[in-house]
């Protein structure tokens, strides 16, 4: 078994899209069963919040529904839980590196790592400009949602 959970600000934005579109594509590989997928917010302002319209309307068009997800915050407990936690920016990664307890720190990291054709290495908070910002992080979330597909299948042999 591997857990993956994303993290972005609010969890109602990046880290969601992230959550749906790994879980569609967990899914297509017939993997379900062997990688466990979530999603959360370093901040505590959107917490219980349906994922923003505008990227559930994004991850409609490329067949990933996001409207069953519900926002929560990150935890100290999800470091023991989860084997990857990746963080949508720099300042996702900051917060989460400081509640992190120490043996988990490995299990840190930036989701775009993961991404093979962006030289990106951030998820661009899409939530005060226009659509065109839900639909980059959508090809951002799909190119390092690959690569980390890629990476655990490897894993699980
Ligand atoms: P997210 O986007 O971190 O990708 O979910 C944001 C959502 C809400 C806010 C900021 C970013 N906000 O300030 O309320």
């Amino acid at each position: 078994m591997k857990r993956v959970l994303f993290v972005c600000l609010g969890n109602i934005c990046r880290s969601p899209t992230a959550h749906g579109v790994f879980q569609h594509y967990v899914n297509q590989s017939g993997l379900s069963a062997q990688i466990e997928v979530d999603s959360a917010g370093t901040a505590a302002y959107h917490v219980g919040n349906h994922p923003d319209p505008r990227s559930v309307a994004a991850a409609k068009l490329r067949g990933c529904d996001l409207s069953s997800l519900r926002a929560r915050q990150a935890v100290r407990a999800d470091f023991a839980r989860f084997d990857y936690v990746l963080a949508m920016d720099l300042s996702n990664l900051s917060h989460l590196q400081g509640i992190c307890p120490d043996d988990y720190h490995g299990r840190l990291g930036l989701f775009l790592e993961f991404a093979r054709d962006f030289s990106e290495s951030e998820v661009p908070d899409p939530y005060y400009g226009g659509s065109e910002g839900f639909d980059h992080v959508l090809d951002l979330v799909e190119a390092a949602s690959e690569g980390l597909l890629a990476e655990i299948q490897q894993e699980l042999g």
